[in-house]
């Protein structure tokens, strides 16, 4: 899977991404992040990417020609299943918009700043539109390091067992079940007995009854 991501902040992206299991599936080749930087399509002589609001407002908006530019530098190469706005006002981000997201080949994230992009460019370019969650952030940068993430974990071969993903929070609508690790005894709390029994079939329904619980007491919305 390739993801191009179009920002006004590249530097904003070289951290996130380049760690841990991100990091392991772009050396392995599963994965290609590319960053692009929106301010290299101006054409302005001063480089200018966001200009004032017709009919006046406080805040700049993203102006539509660079960012126009940098979409079509990539979709005029290869073809792009999704190009996606990151934006408080799109579609809430979830663990099933990642699964489908997985699926795709290439996709564009454009990282939205100031107060907007101009209307004209969400029209007849952006194919989606993705918010993280009900707050405000400075710019798309982190909520495009969220989804990137979020997709990443989930392409065949990125985790080492494979299995792993399937029983992350969430993937089957529940909470996880508590885990815990040596020793088994700390500070005198004692690891629940039935995690040491060796008793499979015990402690697979140990863990479903926990997710229950877990889910019923702190996210009964999922239940529904
Ligand atoms: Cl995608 N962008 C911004 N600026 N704020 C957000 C968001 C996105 N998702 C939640 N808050």
């Amino acid at each position: 899977m390739r993801i191009d991501i179009l920002t006004l902040f590249p530097e904003m992206f070289t951290g996130p991404l380049s760690e841990s299991i991100v990091k392991r599936a772009v050396a392995k080749g599963l994965a290609e992040i590319h960053i692009h930087d929106i301010r290299d399509f101006s054409k302005d002589k001063h480089q200018r990417v966001d200009d004032y609001q017709f009919g006046g407002g406080a805040g700049m908006v993203m102006m539509a020609e660079p960012v126009v530019d940098a979409i079509e530098s990539l979709t005029s190469v290869r073809k792009y299943d999704e190009v996606i706005f990151m934006t408080p006002d799109g579609e809430q981000f979830s663990q099933s918009v990642a699964n489908g997201l997985s699926l795709h080949e290439n996709i564009i994230l454009v990282c939205g700043h100031y107060k907007g992009l101009d209307e004209r460019v969400r029209e007849h370019f952006i194919t989606r539109e993705i918010s993280i969650g009900d707050y405000v952030l400075s710019g798309g940068e982190l909520a495009a390091c969220v989804v990137a993430d979020a997709v990443i974990r989930l392409l065949p071969g990125v985790l080492n067992d494979e299995t792993s993903a399937l029983s992350d929070s969430f993937q089957d609508g529940l909470l996880s079940a508590p885990v815990y690790t040596r020793p088994s005894e700390f500070r005198g709390w004692k690891v629940p007995d039935i995690l040491l029994s060796g008793h499979e079939k015990n402690i697979a329904e140990w863990r479903m009854q926990q997710s229950l619980e877990r889910t019923k007491k702190r996210r009964p919305d999922l239940l529904d």
